[in-house]
This record gives C-alpha cells, sequence and structure tokens, in this order.
C-alpha cells in the first residue's frame, strides 16, 4: 500500500514506475506507460494541448482570459482523473502547436497521424486505441482541433478508435469540462464497441463522428455536434453506449500520407453577393493548388465565379463547392462539371479533403469522384427513379 499523502498523480506515477519494463516492439517504441494495472489495455494520448490542460491566473470563473496560469501537463491530468487507470494503461506523446498563421498548417495532423498509424496499426499491436487533446481555438491555440482531427480520420490507417477530445472551460473553472471528457474518452478508447467507425469526438457527455462534426458555440461545452447525421452515442456512468452498430461514414475515403510531410495550398473563399471572382485567380497565383467556395443555398456560385472555375479547371485547378448553411449540400450535377461539390463535407474539411486528394496525385477526375461519386450515384444511379430528369 502506498501511504495515504501521495497525491493522485504521485500515487500513479509511483505505481507506474513500479510496471515491470518489457522489451519494447517498433510501435511500442519510446511511449512510457503509466499503469496500475499491466493486464489493462493500452491508449495513447497524443496531446496537441489546449484548454483541457490549461488554467487561469485570475479567479475560478474565469473562462474568458485564462491561458496565462499554469495549466496541468497530461500526466498531471491523469492523476487529476485516476479512474483512467483502472480503465487503461496510459502513454502520452506531446506534440508542439503551432501559432499564427497555423490556418495552412498541416504537418501537426500529419505528425499525430504517422505516429498513430505506427504505433496503432502496425502488424502485431497491443494498443487498444487512441485519444487527442487539441485546443479548441480559444486564445493562443490557432490551429482547428476539427482540422487536426479530420486530417488525422482521413489518413489513419486501421479500425482502432482514434477518439478527439478536448475541453471549453480551463481546468481551474469551478468545475471543468476536460476532466470528463478526458475520462470519457479514454473509456470511449478502450471500448470495442468503438471499433470500425472512423475518428471519433468525445465531447460533453456525447460521441459523434468527426467526419461530421462542426463546432457550433464559441463559447460553451456544448459545442461539437454533428446536425444533420447526428450523434452516435452518449456517455453513461462515464461508458460509451452507441446507438448504432458500427459503421463508417458514407464515402469517407483514405489517403496514405506515410512519407509527406507537407501539404499543398488549399484556399477556402466565402461566396456571398457581389462575390470578387478574381479572387479566385489571386488565390492561384498566391500558390493555391485548389480551391473550396462557400456558396449561398444548395452551394451557388455566382455566374462570374462560375466563368472563373471553368477557366482555372481547364488550368488544372480543382474547385469544390460547400453549401453555406450549417447542413445540407449543393448536390452534383447529372454530368460531371468544372465545379466538384462536396457532398456533406464542410468547407473546413473539404479543404483538408482536397489536399490529401492533390497529394495522393489523383487526376481531376479521381478527385471529383472521391467528393460527389456517393451522392451523385444515389440521385441519378441506375437504381433511383430518374422520373425527375427524364
Ligand atoms: C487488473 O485488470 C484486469 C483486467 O481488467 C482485472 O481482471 C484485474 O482484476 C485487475 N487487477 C487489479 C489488481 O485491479
Ligand atoms: C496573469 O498572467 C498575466 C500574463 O502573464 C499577467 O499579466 C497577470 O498579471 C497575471 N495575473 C495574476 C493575478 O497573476
Ligand atoms: C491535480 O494535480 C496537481 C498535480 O499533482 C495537484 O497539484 C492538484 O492539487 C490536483 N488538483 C486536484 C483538484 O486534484
Ligand atoms: C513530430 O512530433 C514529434 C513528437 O512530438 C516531434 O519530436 C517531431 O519533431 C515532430 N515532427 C515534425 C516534423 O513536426
Ligand atoms: C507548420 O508549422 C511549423 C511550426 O510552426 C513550421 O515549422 C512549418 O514550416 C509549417 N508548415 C507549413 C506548411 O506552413
Ligand atoms: C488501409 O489502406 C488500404 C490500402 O491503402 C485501404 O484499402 C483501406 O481502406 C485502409 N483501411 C482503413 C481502415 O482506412
Ligand atoms: C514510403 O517510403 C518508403 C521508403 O522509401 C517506401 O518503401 C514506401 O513504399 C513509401 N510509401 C508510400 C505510400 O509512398
Amino acid at each position: 500500500m502506498l501511504p495515504q499523502f501521495f497525491t493522485n498523480t504521485a500515487r500513479a506515477l509511483a505505481l507506474g514506475m513500479l510496471a515491470l519494463p518489457l522489451a519494447q516492439a517498433s510501435f511500442d517504441k519510446g511511449l512510457d506507460w503509466i499503469s496500475t494495472n499491466a493486464s489493462l489495455p493500452k491508449v495513447v494520448i497524443y496531446s496537441a494541448r489546449g484548454t483541457i490542460l490549461s488554467a487561469s491566473n485570475y479567479s475560478r470563473l474565469d473562462n474568458v482570459n485564462y491561458g496565462a496560469g499554469v495549466g496541468p501537463t497530461p500526466q498531471e491530468l491523469i492523476g487529476n482523473v485516476s479512474e483512467v487507470l483502472d480503465v487503461a494503461q496510459l502513454a502520452v506523446v506531446n506534440f508542439d502547436v503551432p501559432g499564427g498563421s497555423s490556418g495552412l498548417n498541416s504537418s501537426l495532423y500529419l505528425n499525430i497521424s504517422q505516429h498513430a498509424n505506427r504505433q496503432l496499426c502496425a502488424e502485431g499491436s497491443d494498443i487498444v486505441g487512441a485519444i487527442m487533446f487539441h485546443g479548441t481555438n480559444t486564445l493562443e491555440e490557432t490551429a482547428s482541433a476539427l482540422e487536426t482531427a479530420f486530417g488525422v480520420d482521413l489518413t489513419f490507417n486501421c479500425s482502432k478508435p482514434f477518439i478527439a477530445t478536448g475541453a471549453m472551460r480551463p481546468d481551474s473553472y469551478i468545475s471543468p469540462d476536460g476532466r470528463s471528457n478526458f475520462y470519457q474518452a479514454v473509456a470511449a478508447a478502450v471500448s470495442p464497441a468503438s471499433r470500425n467507425r472512423g475518428g471519433l469526438i468525445a465531447f460533453n457527455d456525447r460521441i459523434t463522428s468527426i467526419f461530421y462534426s462542426t463546432k457550433l458555440n464559441a463559447n460553451t461545452p456544448d459545442t461539437f455536434k454533428s446536425l444533420e447525421q447526428g450523434n452516435l452515442g452518449a456517455f453513461l456512468g462515464g461508458q460509451p453506449f452507441y446507438y448504432f452498430d458500427a459503421g463508417y461514414p458514407t464515402g469517407r475515403p483514405y489517403f496514405d500520407i506515410t512519407n509527406t510531410t507537407e501539404l499543398s495550398s488549399v484556399i477556402v473563399l466565402y461566396g456571398h453577393q457581389g462575390f470578387d471572382a478574381s479572387l479566385m485567380y489571386a488565390a492561384v497565383a498566391n500558390g493555391a493548388k485548389g480551391l473550396v467556395l462557400l456558396g449561398p443555398g444548395a452551394a451557388q456560385v455566382s455566374p462570374s465565379a462560375q466563368q472563373a472555375a471553368a477557366d482555372l479547371f481547364s488550368k488544372g485547378i480543382p474547385i469544390v463547392a460547400v453549401a453555406r448553411p450549417v447542413t445540407g449540400t449543393g448536390v452534383p450535377d447529372r454530368f460531371p462539371g468544372a465545379i466538384f461539390y462536396s457532398s456533406y463535407v464542410g468547407a473546413e474539411q473539404a479543404r483538408i479533403m482536397l489536399q490529401l486528394a492533390l497529394n495522393a496525385g489523383l487526376s481531376l477526375d479521381e478527385i471529383r469522384n472521391v467528393f460527389e461519386d456517393p451522392l451523385r450515384k444515389a440521385v441519378y444511379g441506375s437504381w433511383a427513379s430518374q422520373q425527375a430528369y427524364y
């Protein structure tokens, strides 16, 4: 027995040190397992920091100007939520979070995905799942959690759970959401029911698909939602309950990024009344290899933008149109056209998907198929009623 005055953290770390060091396999290399029970399943924590590891130096009510305080390290968080060690053995990998104009920066998710593939998907790996901490864009973390999570989701090559989580309140808040989110993400990562679903978000007692989720509130804990496709499950007593059997989002592509370190630039433009289509040429002149256009209604693109799109398409630049409303989609034309419709993929996700498709060396037709194929087949396929079109 350990003396009672040991803090949770000290207890966890002390017990972790008691675990016998075993010869490490390649997928295991460099991982230090924090463990109180060597029979428990292994889960890796990929930490890109964020509010979950932050604290205010003002008061327990501050969820606005925090970040300057000293928040917990991942190891300290494990100590503070020591129940996680009753369900899993944990190892932490820390990632640098780019600041500044990181909207363009893809190295973070490429790096996390490469770690995840190497550590979870390698032959014989006994790691059952991974969770990722990530900033939710408050204060200094300018990298978007959704973009990072989506990038990993499309490049992660096995059925094991990859679960993104984080917090909207700093750890110093009177009731921080990060601790609960952390426990729930670990519980989901060890659950066999979480497999074969693609990347997941565990946040605020709910489980959603990364592929379909968006961030709907800039301030409150109930922020990551998949409005149209719904929740996949909820947490009860800390444990995940799924409403449906396992399945992947329709048409979710997979891209191999084993040897990729950088992706080409894809720019998102917001279509509106009086949209200036010369911005599309300007983006390409500045190095964009693809464009994402948000169009009002069902991704309606103005006549001048359509003209520019056709012109740029003929020069090899793919242009993906995304519906500006929060839900719904632009519907692909009956015959393949110069503008590709994103289906139910949102704008920030469409940008990542287009970058990955370009990186894979796909032709324009293949890129169009990545975005449009499932929806085109549903609407115009031979089994669909053609009454509306003939
Ligand atoms: C360790 O974990 C295994 C598997 O969950 C469980 O059966 C066993 O009771 C645990 N041992 C202790 C000492 O808690
Ligand atoms: C909190 O940190 C900020 C930034 O470092 C500093 O300006 C401020 O004085 C600190 N406040 C307290 C109460 O320590
Ligand atoms: C969390 O862990 C830290 C580091 O061990 C400790 O100082 C702090 O008191 C803990 N907080 C709570 C609320 O348990
Ligand atoms: C990838 O992440 C690892 C672990 O944090 C770090 O050591 C390495 O420098 C990162 N590589 C790049 C290219 O960012
Ligand atoms: C991404 O950010 C890292 C760290 O800030 C930087 O070294 C790298 O050059 C950036 N890559 C791109 C493509 O902007
Ligand atoms: C893994 O990669 C193969 C070949 O690249 C691909 O066919 C398969 O769908 C991928 N599996 C997952 C789960 O992404
Ligand atoms: C990545 O690079 C390695 C070593 O050069 C090579 O064997 C492998 O086929 C490459 N994989 C991909 C998907 O390009």
